[in-house]
């Protein structure tokens, strides 16, 4: 573990102290834990100058790279002019048209700040348009950490179709009564859920890659068909694929148009901006001048469309539109894979390595994963200690769970990190105690 100096100790300690040891919901365990101080590139720094290959990039968000020139820039311009307006302005206004122009199903946006919100009201603009009640989602797919999603995404056991488990404590029953789930990749089950709760359901809900577990062949069209067949709107979560998996996010890369989509992460660049996107008569139920005797579906916001993030989101896809970027991308997810594959090829451990593109996910497993209930068979444990050991290395990850390759990864990087994991491994072998032992 690079060394931590007294300030660094001193500031974990205080943060144990005033919020529970991090920001958010994640955190490493105290003797890994590391208070960055600033990232530039594929590289995060921590407050004594350790530098780390980063793979968790900000959780998705720095697709491009830490502090990208042309984000700084553009957000270094914006700033000088005002951050927030709670209005119209030039930035979101183009930034809308990059998105309608990228995202197939999408006639018209609506700006929100995080993913949670996008996906809440996503599925509020659905059962609106829908005059429908329930919501159907996937067992094992994370939407965000609102009530409704908050089911079925994390559970330690598997989940008896369709009653979900809720994630959380304090999500009122009567929500939980709305939120049927299914099982990811299999059809015939999701055809009977839509078949007895078709005229109860507003939307289904998916991540088209769910975490790192890839659609069986036909899956997304079946879901495509199936709800179209029962009025269901189809909401594809694009916070993770969308511009990552290609510019026009998975809808673009597996063919299948859903009815909305969310975004998030990667679309601002780092800076705090979501968006719900989908056809225009559907879109249109937020209108307030259509209000007439029914009540729209409400959506606001403070900070929604700002221009600073705007600025940030525009300058990250001018990046994210050149030639050759995706292919970029592929290409050095592809070498990290195959190099890491071939490094448990020579150990004696089982591992798969699945997901899509720049986005993947060791699990310590002799069958690759193709649902949550095979995500649980696992050796969990086991995929989490070789994240743990990399961090120790010099690597910064959230460990057991998905690796994130941006534009700013290279050779080098791959290079490096190959070295390290070989390393990794041998320690969770315990080869490397029978090696020094002998
Ligand atoms: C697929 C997906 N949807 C929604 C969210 C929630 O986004 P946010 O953290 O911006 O609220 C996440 C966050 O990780 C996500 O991965």
């Amino acid at each position: 573990m690079p060394a931590r100096g007294a300030e660094h100790e001193h500031l974990i300690d205080r943060a144990e102290q005033l919020m529970g040891g991090s920001p958010g919901a994640f955190k490493l365990p105290a003797e890994h834990a590391i208070v960055i101080e600033r990232g530039i590139g594929s590289k995060v720094y921590d407050v004594d100058g350790n530098e780390y290959i980063d793979y968790l990039m900000g959780s998705g968000p720095m697709l491009i790279g830490h502090a990208h020139p042309q984000v700084v820039e553009a957000v270094q311009h914006q700033a000088a002019r005002g951050s927030t307006f709670y209005t119209l302005t030039k930035q979101s206004i183009e930034l809308a048209e990059r998105l309608v122009e990228a995202i197939p199903c999408a006639d018209s946006v609506k700006y929100v700040s995080s993913g949670t919100e996008a996906t809440f009201h996503a599925m509020r603009i659905a059962r609106t348009y829908t005059g429908k009640p329930k919501i159907l989602k996937f067992e094992g797919g994370f939407h965000g950490v609102n009530d409704y999603s908050l089911m079925s995404s994390m559970a330690s056991r598997p989940t008896e179709y369709p009653r979900p488990i809720p994630d959380s404590a304090g999500i009122p029953g009567e929500i939980e009564a709305d939120v049927l789930v299914s099982r990811w990749n299999d059809s015939a089950l999701t055809a009977e859920i839509l078949a007895e709760y078709g005229d109860q359901i507003a939307a289904v809900i998916c991540e088209p890659l769910q975490r790192a577990l890839i659609a069986a062949p036909g899956f997304l069209q079946d879901l495509r068909d199936m709800t179209s067949k029962h009025n269901v709107l189809l909401i594809f979560d694009e916070i993770v694929t969308g511009f990552r998996l290609a510019y026009g996010g998975a809808q673009e890369r597996y063919g299948v148009i859903p009815d909305m989509a969310t975004y998030g992460k990667a679309m601002a660049g780092g800076y705090p901006l979501a968006a719900v996107a989908g056809r225009r008569e559907i879109m249109d139920v937020t209108r307030p001048e259509r209000r007439g005797s029914s009540p729209v579906a409400h959506l606001g916001g403070t900070m929604n469309g700002n221009p600073l993030a705007s600025s940030a989101g525009l300058a990250t896809l001018n990046v994210l539109s050149g030639d050759g970027v995706y292919d970029q991308l592929y290409d050095t997810a592809n070498k990290l894979k195959d190099g890491l594959r071939a490094i448990a090829d020579e150990s004696e451990e089982q591992v798969r390595i699945i997901g899509e593109g720049p986005v993947f996910q060791i699990f310590f497993t002799e069958t690759a994963p193709s649902d949550y209930p095979g995500v649980l068979q696992t050796d969990r444990a086991r995929s989490r200690q070789f994240g743990l050991n990399l961090i120790k290395r010099g690597f910064y990850l959230n460990p057991g769970e998905k690796f994130y390759i941006s534009l700013a990864h290279d050779q080098g990087d791959v290079d490096t990190t190959l070295v390290a994991a070989r390393e990794a491994m041998m320690e969770l072998s315990g080869v490397a105690k029978t090696v020094a032992s002998n």
